[in-house]
């Protein structure tokens, strides 16, 4: 690719210390802790409380993230906050936290991509950086999805947890970086995963709400087949595009979806267990922060270092997915 690569040059997480446990789920609905266990890998979750909501956490992750970078919240020229719980339905989060950390040179805005949101704002800030139209960014991803979730729905409410990922993205040296990315959506699966209440389609009444409607609602057997299948096949494709083999891969980054579901793209891409990062006892799904989250923790932890070669794939609602291959 010519122009001028992007890569990560700091990061940041945050998230809520209430912690919702598999205990805590079986005395909510029909439920145990062994079958969230070994059908999601799931032990924990993090949960907002009433009185926080998903700007304070990627106010938080952006703010650690600027301070590793080393700059300034006015250095910053765009910030993309991918959600789908946004603090509310206008002005976009992306605003709110534009306004928090003082970003006073940014535009703010919000990606709506669901899980694959960190991603599909990578892959649009990537392009900005490589034409010069913008030098640095802030991608973030933070979800309060607790707030969303029917916890009379088994089926749904063991999955999902709250947290904010955030990344500065800028010019970094030829060779490092994103080497190649890619997104795609196809809504012909809207409802595999979808929120039908709320909007102009179902708009809000005493119905909607004694409905439900407003809650997720998810067919998750049906997603499970897509989303491997999804996920490992713009991985290979990914991997190859920035020139290199699976084998070269140092660390898979998953979304954290369900242990199951990035057990099966590994196996799927040939990749061992060993090089796949996992974070989901403890976190959940988190949706569009689990990258981002993950990624912050491998840097602390070490895994990650300078000239590590990353693979980052994502799926989420929309359906949406994606795939990054990156140059630490
Ligand atoms: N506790 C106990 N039993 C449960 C349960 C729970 N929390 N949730 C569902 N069940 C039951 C179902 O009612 C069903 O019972 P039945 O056979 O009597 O009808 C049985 O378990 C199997 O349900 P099924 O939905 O087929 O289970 P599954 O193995 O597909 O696991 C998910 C369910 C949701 C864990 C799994 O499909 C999944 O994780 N899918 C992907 C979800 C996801 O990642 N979403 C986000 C995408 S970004």
């Amino acid at each position: 690719m010519t122009g001028q690569n992007a890569g990560i040059i700091g990061m940041g997480h945050s998230y809520p210390e209430g912690i919702l446990t598999n205990a805590d789920l079986e005395k909510m609905v029909e439920t145990n802790d062994e079958w969230i266990t070994t059908r999601t890998g799931i032990k924990q979750r993090h949960k907002a409380a009433d009185n926080e909501y998903t700007s304070q956490f990627g106010t938080r992750a952006a703010l650690q993230a600027l301070e590793r970078a080393g700059l300034e919240p006015t250095d910053i020229d765009i910030i993309l906050c991918a959600t789908t719980t946004p603090d509310q339905i206008m002005p976009s989060t992306g605003a709110l936290i534009q306004a928090q950390i003082g970003a006073t040179n940014a535009a703010g805005m919000d990606v709506f991509a669901a899980c694959s949101g960190f991603l599909y704002g990578l892959t649009m800030v990537e392009s900005m950086i490589r034409t010069g139209q913008i030098r640095y960014a802030l991608v973030i991803g933070a979800e309060v999805l607790t707030k969303y979730v029917d916890y009379t729905d088994r089926g749904t409410c063991v999955i999902f947890g709250d947290g904010a990922g955030a990344a500065v993205i800028g010019p970094v040296p030829e060779g490092k970086g994103i080497l190649s990315t890619k997104i795609k959506s196809d809504g012909r699966y809207e409802e595999q995963l979808y929120a039908p209440g709320g909007g102009t389609k179902l708009g809000t009444s005493h119905q909607t709400i004694d409905d439900r409607q407003h809650f997720f609602k998810m067919k998750g057997n049906e997603l499970f087949k897509v989303a491997v299948r999804s996920m490992a096949d713009i991985s290979a494709e990914m991997v190859k595009k920035a020139g290199y083999t699976v084998d070269d891969i140092d660390i898979v980054i998953p979304h954290q979806a369900n242990q199951r579901i990035t057990d099966a793209v590994a196996a799927r891409l040939g990749v061992p267990d060993e090089k796949v990062y996992s974070n989901i006892a403890e976190m959940g799904n988190t949706s569009s922060a689990s990258i981002p989250i993950a990624i912050d923790e491998c840097i602390q932890s070490g895994r990650i270092k300078e000239g590590t070669l990353a693979l980052l794939t994502a799926f989420g609602g929309g359906v949406t997915w994606g795939g990054t291959v990156i140059r630490f």
